[in-house]
């Protein structure tokens, strides 16, 4: 797995951040950067040593760089405005609902209510926002010549069949594929944007999913699918978003991209696998050890950061960027994602279901030992046990939440998150400056700051 272990993404976070702070600038650039970063709160407590990884410690450079940079842009010009990250790709999110209803159409009614169900709701986009930021931001990095002409080929045939139609529709004459025409742009391709629905697609195939596994009653402010149509409609109409994706993805017509997302999904149910557990070796009275921390976050890779990750690799790679450019993005994607996710798992601690629009302290009623709590067992042995037997008895959901607060769990939680945060922004460090680029790092910011 390209994340490699746990701890050693923990110590990149934490070395990234350290030699930002120690190294001289060296980098005057991404002014608007540097100020949207110096928004993110600072509020350091380390947990962990170890030496910085090459690729790390040149982030951190520029990190560093930026930090001066900001200093001396916010001394001469005051702070810049925030930047709206969907005001930038409005046009392209505009049609994404309609794409997506257009992609899940079926000749079975009922099929075709549950399959779009979770696209009734608005959802906060949050995956193809960062695919068509991606796409906007790499078009304006250099280009590897070989995957030039590809990319032309496959944006002229997005909404064409390999197969003879014919063939495809057999005894299902589902709703046709085409999308809305967009106006030409130059930062985004169709078939970028067709990525960032595919994205979509699969991230609520997961939730269809997910809210069987997890009981789930509400989603997005409403009736979860599951409660809706009952289990077996909810992960039958999570299968049917699953191959329309894998549909719209063939028709990108690029092997490597086709591969990464095929790879998302097989992460998606490892991941769902590795949270079945909270211990790699699943004993019954764990003590704690780092290797829970590893567990956790390569857990959280697969669940999350994964889809991230590769589809803004897949991003660069569809819009024809050299192997720098493309390695940066899939950087940035890791990053972010570990950071979102770690936000969710403190979220789950300190918000309500009211602002949440899902059940609030759901992790340790589902058995689950996520961040906060991994550092709050680090000072408070007694949560070994509560770990081992998943929370199960009366009494220990509350006792391992009063634990959880009284020990600084969710502060060490935000610090980590803030340190992916900052790395994402870090990968970026190359990329010529653009409003697609500070929405990208307006994305990490937002991400540490969202309420839900
Ligand atoms: C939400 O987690 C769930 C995920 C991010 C991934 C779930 C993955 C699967 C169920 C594996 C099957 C995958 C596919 C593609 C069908 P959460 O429960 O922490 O978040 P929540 O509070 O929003 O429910
Ligand atoms: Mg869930």
């Amino acid at each position: 797995m390209q994340l490699g272990t746990g701890a050693s993404v923990v110590r990149g976070a934490r070395s990234a951040t350290q030699l930002a702070r120690s190294r001289p600038p060296t980098c005057a650039q991404c002014l608007r950067t540097a100020s949207v970063r110096a928004r993110i709160p600072q509020s350091r407590v380390f947990f962990h040593s170890g030496r910085p990884n090459p690729s790390a410690w040149a982030a951190a450079v520029s990190v560093a760089g930026n930090i001066v940079s900001n200093a001396v842009t916010r001394a001469t010009k005051g702070d810049l405005p925030t930047i709206d990250p969907l005001r930038i790709v409005a046009k392209e999110m505009k049609f994404l609902t309609g794409n997506i209803r257009k992609l899940l159409g079926s000749g079975h009614p009922s099929l075709d209510r549950a399959a779009k169900y979770y696209t009734q709701a608005e959802g906060k986009h949050v995956r193809p926002l960062i695919v068509l930021l991606m796409s906007r931001a790499t078009s304006l990095c250099p280009k590897a010549p070989q995957r030039q002409q590809a990319t032309a080929q496959v944006s002229a045939a997005i909404d064409t069949s390999i197969s003879p139609p014919s063939i495809l529709s057999d005894f299902n004459p589902s709703a046709g594929t085409e999308s809305e025409p967009v106006l030409a742009d130059a930062g985004i391709l169709p078939s970028q944007r067709r990525l960032a629905e595919i994205t979509e697609l699969i991230h609520t195939a997961s939730l269809l999913h997910d809210d069987v596994i997890d009981h789930s009653v509400s989603r997005r402010g409403s009736p979860s699918a599951n409660l809706e149509f009952g289990n077996k409609m909810a992960v039958l109409a999570g299968d049917f978003l699953l191959g329309r994706a894998s549909v719209a993805l063939a028709r990108l017509r690029h092997a490597e991209v086709i591969e990464l997302l095929a790879t998302v999904i097989a992460n998606l149910v490892e991941g769902e696998f590795m949270q079945l557990k909270n211990t790699a070796r699943d004993e019954t009275n764990p003590q704690w050890s780092e290797d829970a921390l590893t567990y956790y976050l390569q857990k959280t890779y697969l669940k999350t950061a994964s889809l991230i990750s590769k589809s803004c690799r897949a991003a660069a790679l569809l819009g024809g960027a050299d192997a720098q450019t493309v390695d940066a993005a899939y950087s940035y994607g890791r990053n972010l994602g570990l950071a979102f996710q770690l936000v969710d798992d403190l979220l789950d601690y300190t918000r309500s279901e009211k602002e949440l629009g899902k059940p609030a302290g759901a992790d340790l009623e589902l058995g689950l030992a996520t961040a906060p709590l991994l550092f709050a067992w680090k000072t408070m042995p007694e949560l070994g046990a509560l770990v081992g037997r998943k929370f199960a008895n009366d009494g220990d959901v509350a006792r391992a939440r009063d634990l959880v607060m009284q020990s600084d769990g969710i502060q060490q939680t935000r610090t980590l998150a803030e340190d992916y945060a900052e790395k994402a922004i870090a990968s970026l460090s190359l990329f010529p400056d653009s409003e697609a680029k500070d929405g990208l790092v307006e994305m990490a910011v937002k991400t540490l700051q969202r309420k839900k």
